[in-house]
């Protein structure tokens, strides 16, 4: 066996998350993509058979009481808040990461210009303070996902701010007193950079205007911290490290003292302060809830929840410190094995500007991945010319990242 091998083994011995392995449907697939469809959780599902057959199917409509159907959004986002470093009541779950990041940056450029409309401060009318209508430009992370970048456009024209598209490191020296909201995103989705979330945080509020950040690459992979830093918004995906599911449902997260004045673009009845009341007027509910627009998609929503449990006992400092040890052990079996020359890794060595995933720029990469997957190594393709192979520490094992470098310099000979 060789010593790279011998060496998976034994740091697999050691992973002190190694049990979770079990909680999921894995087989002898070396699975690199959680960091877009995470693995199936055992347990999901039992539950979402229950919540069907008898939820549905024997208690009907009576579930959206006593199942706590109703209240799912905020109970569920009171679980992702841990995984996030948020204190409880900030965290709503439900709709897609890209409708929250539409209600996050339309209700970060109201914050920062301080037009708060009277249905959403309690107001009877008019509300508004005096609005900073100086404030005209939305900062956008140029590198990002392209969904942001399209809604961010989207956000800039209903406000009238004009948008600038840069990369994050170039952010701080173009902030001004014109800046209103700036989006960026924790993790970069193609060469798994992690951008300095603290840092930037700081900057943007040092001109007095709001940071709104996407943790879909970080959440559930490294602590964000987003109480701590002083983040005001924020959204993200629970399909990739949280292992929702397909579509399940995204979350956002308004810092408390923003609550009250947050204005969301998209007052839905179930965001009313009394949804029933079945009034002809919005009035903003108070907390998280004001975050939510329509009817929870209750079913992916209880599949979330329920993989939510395989966090139950797991410290995310922990889940960082095995992802950097697995990143960094995987980029060691791809120098040992793959001839030179043949790939180059776009993902930093530092460990502070590294998410969980490695990117590597090689020639053909779609054909090396069809080749890949067929050979049974799971990651993906973003082109032109980008591998990638997300590093999920739940479920995925020293011997994984073994096998698929050596599979992937078996796959380069062929
Ligand atoms: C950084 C980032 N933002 C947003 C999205 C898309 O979000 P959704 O499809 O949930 O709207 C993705 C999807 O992979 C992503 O990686």
């Amino acid at each position: 066996m060789s010593d790279l091998r011998q060496e998976a083994n034994s740091l697999d011995r050691e992973d002190e998350l190694r049990a979770k392995r079990k909680e999921f449907v894995l087989d002898d697939t070396v699975y690199l993509d959680g960091n877009s469809l995470g693995a199936l959780p055992a347990n999901v599902p039992g539950r979402v058979a229950d919540v069907i057959a008898r939820q549905w199917g024997e208690l009907r409509i009576r579930s959206w009481d006593e199942s706590g159907w109703w209240t799912a959004p905020e109970r569920i986002g009171d679980r992702v808040a841990p995984l996030i470093g948020a204190a409880p009541g900030q965290v709503v779950v439900g709709d897609s990461t890209s409708v929250n990041v539409f209600k996050a940056l339309v209700g970060a450029v109201r914050l920062a210009r301080g037009e708060v409309s009277g249905a959403a401060s309690g107001e009877v009318v008019g509300g508004g303070g005096h609005p900073d209508e100086g404030r005209d430009e939305i900062i956008v992370d140029a590198t990002t996902f392209p969904t942001d970048g399209y809604i961010a456009r989207s956000a800039a024209r209903l406000t009238g701010c004009r948008i600038t598209p840069l990369a994050p490191a170039e952010v701080p020296a173009a902030l001004s007193p014109r800046t209103a909201a700036v989006l960026l995103n924790h993790a970069d989705y193609r060469t798994g950079r992690l951008h300095d979330l603290p840092g930037l945080t700081a900057a943007v509020h040092a001109v007095g205007a709001l940071a709104v950040w996407d943790l879909c690459h970080t959440a559930g992979a490294l602590p964000v911290g987003v109480d701590a830093h002083g983040v005001d918004l924020a959204v993200g995906c629970t399909y990739k490290y949280l292992n929702g599911g397909p579509g399940s449902p995204a979350y956002l997260y308004v810092r408390e003292e923003h609550q009250a004045r947050f204005d969301s673009p998209l007052p839905g009845w179930t965001s009313h302060a009394e949804p029933f009341g079945m009034h002809p007027e919005f009035e903003a509910a108070r907390g998280a809830t004001r975050g939510r627009v329509g009817t929870p998609d209750i079913l992916s929503m209880l599949a979330l929840e329920a993989a939510l449990d395989v966090w139950d006992g797991v410290s995310v400092d922990a889940v960082r410190a095995k992802s950097l040890a697995l990143t960094d052990f995987f980029l060691r079996c791809v120098e040992a094995y793959v001839p030179e020359g043949r790939v180059e890794s776009l993902t930093p060595g530092a460990h502070a500007e590294r998410g969980s995933q490695v990117a590597l720029r090689c020639e053909g990469a779609g054909d090396v991945m069809k080749s890949l997957i067929e050979r049974g190594v799971v990651g993906d393709f973003r082109p032109p010319d980008v591998l990638r192979f997300g590093f999920t520490p739940l479920y995925v094992s020293f011997a994984d990242a073994e096998r698929a470098a050596r599979v992937l310099a078996e796959t380069l000979d062929a």
